[in-house]
């Protein structure tokens, strides 16, 4: 190749990694959490196109549903799949147990469905402070017996294990990250835990959320919470030495940076996963489309750019909290605990979010719906009072998810016979519109006018026996990732044949 001068092949090199640098990152792509504590779920198949479609790449699992686990199945999206709580205890007990999992529930997914399992998540904040002492003794023993319940398998290279932590277990005497250490009360655990993660090359894993830590403080302040934009740093920021903090994502990830340190371990040497974070649209005065998506874009955008954190440049793997909407997960923590979707239950696009190259969020395909009807308050009885339908409503918010009317959430300001007719509608499609379920003592019937006012939205429920056949897996994921891989080696080649030729 003598007719380039030595000028012109830097520049072909300099192209050539240009490319190749954007290439490589979107084929990292995004990650995220798929909860699947819904009524009607949405279809595996339709969640995982809606994945792919999104550019997300990675996902991770609370459990080992074996819907989500097949038709994750040659799709080019790597899996996290997580054990319970709840059998801590049992994989703790004997390596055969943990045997066991990881033969139903890890290498019959990979042999028989291709699906791409790269991490076990062993327990999930199992050392909630809420949670008292109750998975404190069954963790660590756990993480072990899975660990050689893997290798036993010959799965030792290709999965790791973690622990995902609440970033409770971490704080700060004085509230700056520097003087971050491990909670008095699991100090010891936690070195171990983390000794033995960097000693099977496994990543260790933290959940951080600061749209708790503006709620659980009315003095919190707000502008901290988000990301800031550009020059426009919000908040007042936080100064710790050298270094000044303008969000609290930053100084939360720091605080677990420096209690690394301080127990002897090098932050820029282990691999840290953010596991989850996110904001909730609805259920809390803090928790609405317009919060969430300033949040995720900004979360987003770091995701895109590489950002590290002012302690730690290297950037995390990000985990999103969550896909979709789940409407009977627990809501002791709160309301809104059932609104942490970028997607509503159905997989429709919230509020708009920016991914990069130009690409927007798109929804969701080919979900089936019940039939276009509501459950409404009659005109008759809506003039007899509320006294006349309180107890209605609290048997239908007792089955159905009734947490959109809490204070601040998107139909409080209903007026009170539209508040009932919520209810009614909300038990009425989790009846699955079922003969007799819009009744309520001759109060409700039902309509083909949708009663959406506002910001509340009245849902249609998914069809969920219109889509019980999960079609087998595809093969165009596993291809696309192919395809991107032999496009990048061919990009290396030309790269090196232009310096070198
Ligand atoms: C596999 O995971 C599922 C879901 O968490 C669980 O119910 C089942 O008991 C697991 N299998 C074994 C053998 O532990
Ligand atoms: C609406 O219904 C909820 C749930 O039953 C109840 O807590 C709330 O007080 C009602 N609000 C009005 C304005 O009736």
């Amino acid at each position: 190749m003598g007719r380039y001068n030595t000028y012109q092949r830097l520049i072909f090199l300099y192209l050539s990694i240009l490319l190749l640098h954007n290439r490589l990152k979107n084929v990292e792509g995004l990650a995220c959490n798929w909860g699947t504590q819904a009524s009607h779920p949405l279809p595996p198949n339709i969640a995982v196109k809606l994945l792919r479609d999104n550019g997300f790449n990675k996902v991770k699992l609370f459990e080992a549903d074996p819907g989500a686990l097949r038709a994750l199945g040659k799709s080019g999206i790597s899996v996290m799949v997580g054990i319970p709580n709840d059998l801590l205890a049992t994989m703790a007990s004997t390596v055969t147990a943990a045997e066991l999992w990881v033969q139903q529930n890890v290498s019959q997914y990979i042999s028989k469905y291709g699906t791409d399992i790269r991490h076990v998540a062993v327990g999930n904040e199992p050392f909630l402070k809420t949670y008292k002492d109750r998975f404190v003794r069954s963790t660590y023993p756990a993480l072990q017996n899975v660990q050689a319940a893997l290798v036993k398998a010959g799965l030792g290279r290709q999965v790791k294990v973690t622990v995902p932590l609440n970033a409770d277990v971490y704080e700060s005497s004085d509230g700056l990250p520097s003087s971050g250490d491990f909670r008095s009360d699991i100090k010891t655990l936690m070195i171990s835990i983390v000794k033995f993660l960097t000693e099977s090359i496994s990543p260790i894993t933290f959940n951080i959320y600061p749209f708790l830590s503006l709620n659980a403080d009315t003095n919190f302040p707000r502008e901290y919470a988000f990301f800031p934009n550009g020059a426009n740093t919000g908040a007042k920021p936080v100064v710790d030495g050298s270094i000044s903090y303008t969000n609290v994502f930053d100084a939360n990830f720091d605080t677990l940076v420096s209690a690394l340190e301080k127990n002897g371990f090098d932050a820029s040497k282990i691999e840290i996963i953010v596991g989850e974070v996110g904001w909730p649209t609805d259920g809390d005065q803090n928790a609405n489309p317009a919060m969430a998506q300033r949040f995720n874009q900004g979360l987003l955008n770091r995701i895109l750019q590489g950002q590290g954190t002012p302690r730690r440049r290297t950037p995390p793997e990000v985990y999103v909290f969550s896909l979709v909407d789940e409407d009977i997960k627990s809501i002791d923590p709160g309301k809104f605990e059932r609104h942490w979707g970028i997607f509503y239950y159905d997989g429709a696009v919230k509020y708009p979010l920016s991914l990069g190259n130009g690409r927007e969020l798109v929804p969701a395909k080919g979900v089936r719906y019940q039939a276009r009807e509501w459950c409404v308050m009659s005109n008759q009885a809506a003039g007899n009072g509320a006294a006349t339908w309180a107890e209605s409503v609290t048997y239908a918010c007792q089955l159905a998810d009734c947490t959109s009317l809490g204070p601040g959430s998107s139909c409080a300001g209903l007026d009170p016979a539209a508040n009932a007719s919520y209810a009614f509608n909300m038990y009425f499609q989790r009846m699955d519109h079922r003969r007799g379920s819009c009744d309520f003592k001759n109060l409700a019937v039902v309509t083909r006018i949708d009663p959406s006012r506002g910001s509340c939205r009245f849902p249609i429920e998914i069809d969920t026996s219109r889509h019980e056949l999960p079609r087998p897996p595809r093969n165009s994921g596993a291809s696309e990732a192919k395809r991107r891989s032999l496009m990048v080696v061919g990009w290396v080649a030309m790269a090196v044949s232009m310096v070198f030729s």
